[in-house]
């Protein structure tokens, strides 16, 4: 039995390219499938500025295969020393979508961001003024706050106040991970969408620590419960706009994963929309997935929908991908569900 899907072309509103040979490597892997992706600032040293998002820009389209399509919408990575001016002709430009908010330490090569929330009031309010979003990791870092608890945490201290003192700031809730980051996104009328990743819709914190310790489903924010898992999974699929695809798709070379002090981050580009449409099948919604991965994204950061399409096949036999993605700098190891998938694209 053959069972076929097709839908507008995806977009990923949260994606980690890196530079040099990786983003050599992993680029293709989302421009195979997606038509845009909002790209991650990063990278060391961080995007911070227009100029800087420009050439990173640049060298993402020196990457780019020349028998694909693809457009990079970049971010600006927020520091206590953003001049919002700058920011503000970044958007001007057209080349920069959103300003990247990391709480300082709470990610991988996150040191240069915001500590004191205070600093960045300014740069705020002008992004409200000119409807420029901002995307948020949500997680506070506060030592004395567990690891699980860290993203809820977020909402009460952080993202509410900024929003009070910011109604009209549009802000993407990225990579959520609880009941209680679905229920904030439902519970406000305007100006707040949310991302849910791939693997935060298959994986709870069971699949990481339980029988042996699994290096590659370790990310930030970490997995939660099983309850929280099935909260994202019925947020995906409800068909809510507020709520859209960002893979948040992190490749880091195997080294640095399996070892003492591992990475986080999970490498999903090369099999995510097969599993979004094993996901959604499961959960009776196939219809919803052009939503979640191709219209509710485009209509919150205001753009078009793509023009062309992806076709997704399901067969009886199971697809295989590739265990691992080659890059110059190392192998790293593709996500891997722990069950058979039957849908791949055409
Ligand atoms: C991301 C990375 O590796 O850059 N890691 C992750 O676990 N998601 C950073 C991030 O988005 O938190
Ligand atoms: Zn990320």
């Amino acid at each position: 039995m053959t069972k076929s899907l097709t839908i507008a072309r995806p977009d990923d509103w949260h994606l980690h390219l890196r530079d040099g040979a990786m983003l050599q490597a992993v680029l293709p892997e989302t421009a195979r499938h997606f038509g845009r992706a909002i790209i991650m600032p990063n990278l060391v040293p961080p995007v911070v500025t227009h100029a800087q998002a420009v050439a990173y820009h640049d060298r993402i389209m020196a990457a780019l295969p020349s028998d694909m399509t693809f457009e990079p919408l970049m971010t600006l990575y927020l520091t206590e020393n953003t001049d919002p001016d700058d920011v503000a002709a970044a958007h001007a430009a057209g080349l920069v979508k959103a300003v990247k908010l990391y709480p300082a330490g709470a990610t991988t090569n996150s040191s240069s961001g915001v500590t004191n929330f205070d600093k960045i009031k300014p740069v705020l309010a002008k992004m409200a003024e000119i409807g420029l979003p901002l995307c948020t990791h949500g997680e506070v870092t506060d030592h004395s706050v567990d690891i699980f608890d860290r993203e809820a945490v977020f909402i009460d201290r952080v993202l509410d106040p900024i929003r009070r003192e910011n109604p009209e700031l549009k802000v993407v809730m990225e990579h959520i991970t609880t009941t209680t980051a679905v229920d904030y996104v439902k519970s406000q009328d305007k100006n707040l969408g949310a991302t849910i990743t791939t693997h935060h819709l298959i994986i709870n914190r069971n699949h990481i620590l339980a029988g042996g310790i699994k290096p590659h489903y370790y990310c930030l924010p970490v997995a939660k419960r099983e309850e929280h898992r099935i909260a994202l999974r019925a947020a995906a699929t409800s068909g809510d706009a507020r709520f859209f695809l960002g893979t948040d798709s992190a490749p880091h070379v195997d080294a640095a994963k399996e070892t003492g002090c591992g990475c986080a981050g999970c490498f999903t580009a090369t099999n995510t929309m097969a599993l979004l449409a094993h996901v959604f099948e499961e959960d009776g919604a196939l219809d919803k997935l052009e939503g979640f991965a191709s219209k509710h994204g485009p209509a919150f950061y205001g753009l078009p929908v793509n023009r062309d399409s992806l076709t997704l096949v399901k067969s009886d036999t199971a697809t295989s991908f590739p265990e691992k993605l080659t890059s110059g700098d190392g192998p790293v190891t593709v996500f891997d569900p722990g069950f058979p998938i039957y849908w791949d694209v055409t």
